[in-house]
């Protein structure tokens, strides 16, 4: 409460990263509603200022850094307002940022965010503050995220990682693998379709390794798609050493389970794998590419994957194209590589040149774009499900919205509203996004989903 207007005090977030930080942005709002802070979307506004952080890749941080920047301008104008640095950035450069960023008063870590309230309490009275210890326990689990948007949630269902990839930080950042119990999870699933969400995408870095007792991932995705067979369930990553035939078959079976599966492969070169330490070789995964399209008819597929690894050859290159080609990817997310403190391959030579990545990965995207306009032209003339989002964000006359599948549609909105779901008959496509006109609204509950 400021103490002479009597209202109050707002907080503002901006959110960097993966979608569990966009989750766990979603939880810090609810903790802070809970200490009597309200949200405001207007930096201006702010007596709090919060920047949820992502550690992955340099240039992740140096966004931040910049971001930072900016709330110091903000801060001496408005001397008193809290700066807090959330999430892995906070974990990983812990004391570090507060010794570095004068204008930074509290670095909290993914695991200590129920401590906001006291901390920024402290900050307020002109104590600066560190919370960064991880936690093998913490799940969040009897916190009801603040949620924004009333169409598609966010839900954590695991955090942490315990792969070790080694080039990656986010085991260092979010600590050991935990599970939150099935019950918890079924239970906000149903909040979320009491208040009437259409879509759930479950979250963890690699879902697959979900455990509550006897129940594994595909336990959970069977009950979360059983709760409303109106709502479509999404989920996202998992990590193909650990995709099992039950996981795959309970997709199949389940037909609110939506036909999207993101598998990233990291790279075609089994070489490359190992010292990725992936723990699976390309035979393995074409296999389970072959099983998952056998077993899942119209599946899509996409993945990820990090160009000018250590050591990485022009060889290895064209292994990774070859392998992008045969599995004919829907979609990939492509990186440079950026050696990260603390893995293990930050120990191995960088040696492959800035210039030579950005050609692999230039690439890379090419032909993942042709094989994505490619599969996009095959939509002409079908008729695909979507789920309404909203307005699309090039013209006030269309709607966008989704297929199961994860493809962008773009329609004219002809009296439809957000949130329901339609029929759009495929008129032509682009690599990125399909355009058609509505054929059919439905009412999913009847038509679609009787079971
Ligand atoms: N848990 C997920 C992904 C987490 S990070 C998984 O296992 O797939 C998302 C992606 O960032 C990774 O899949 C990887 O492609 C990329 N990435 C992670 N660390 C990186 C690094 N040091 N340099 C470049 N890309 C990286
Ligand atoms: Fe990182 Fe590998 Fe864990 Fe994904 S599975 S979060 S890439 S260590
Ligand atoms: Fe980034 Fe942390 Fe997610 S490092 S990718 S925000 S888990």
């Amino acid at each position: 409460m400021n103490e002479t207007t009597n209202k109050p005090l707002s907080v503002y977030l901006e959110t960097y990263g993966c979608q569990m930080n966009v989750a766990d942005s979603e939880v810090v709002l609810s903790i802070m509603n809970g200490a009597g802070y309200r949200r405001t979307a207007e930096l201006e506004n702010a007596d709090v200022v919060f920047v949820n952080t992502c550690a992955v890749r340099e240039n992740a941080e140096e966004r931040v850094y910049g971001r930072i920047g900016d709330f110091w301008h903000y801060k001496k104008d408005n001397p008193g307002v809290v700066i807090g640095v959330l999430g892995c950035m906070a974990e990983r450069l812990r004391k570090n940022l507060l010794e570095s960023e004068s204008a930074v008063d509290i670095v909290v870590g993914p695991d200590e965010y129920r401590r906001l309230p006291e901390l920024v309490e402290n900050a307020l009275a002109g104590e600066k503050g560190i919370a960064v210890r991880l936690s093998r326990v913490e799940n969040y689990d009897d916190i009801i995220p603040l949620r924004t948007e009333g169409i598609s949630a966010w839900l954590s269902v695991m955090r942490g990682c315990d792969k070790f990839c080694t080039f990656c930080v986010v085991p260092f950042t979010r600590g050991r693998e935990r599970s939150r119990t099935l019950h918890s999870v079924i239970k906000e699933v149903e909040q979320l379709s009491a208040q009437g969400f259409k879509e759930v995408t479950l979250l963890g870095q690699n879902v697959n390794s979900y455990r509550d007792d006897a129940y594994d991932f595909a336990d959970l995705l069977a009950s979360v798609a059983r709760v409303d067979r109106s709502m479509r369930v999404r989920f996202t990553t998992s990590h193909p050493q650990d995709m099992s035939d039950k996981l795959i078959e309970t997709i199949a079976a389940h037909e609110n389970l939506c036909k999207y599966i993101h598998l990233p492969v990291q790279s075609g070169s089994d070489r490359i794998l190992q010292l990725m330490n992936r723990t699976y070789n390309t035979e393995h995964y074409l296999n389970l590419v072959e099983k998952i399209k056998r077993t899942i008819p119209g599946v899509s597929l996409s993945t990820d994957i990090i160009s000018g690894f250590p050591t990485e050859t022009d060889d290895d290159q064209k292994m990774t194209i070859e392998l992008i080609k045969r599995v004919g990817y829907d979609g990939a997310f492509t990186f440079k590589y950026s050696p990260r403190e603390n893995t293990k391959a930050w120990h191995m030579d960088d040696d492959v040149p800035d210039a030579l990545k950005t050609t692999r990965l230039n690439e890379i995207i090419e032909v993942q774009r042709e094989i994505s306009w490619k599969k996009n032209q095959q939509e002409i003339g079908q008729t695909v499900e979507v789920l309404i989002e909203g307005p699309s964000k090039k013209s006030d006359e269309d709607f966008c919205g989704r297929t199961d599948t994860n493809k962008m549609v773009i329609f004219p909105k002809g009296g439809l509203k957000a949130g329901e779901y339609c029929t759009i008959k495929i008129a032509r496509a682009n690599s990125a996004t399909l355009f058609g006109t509505v054929v059919a609204q439905e009412t999913k509950e009847v038509v679609a989903y009787a079971s």
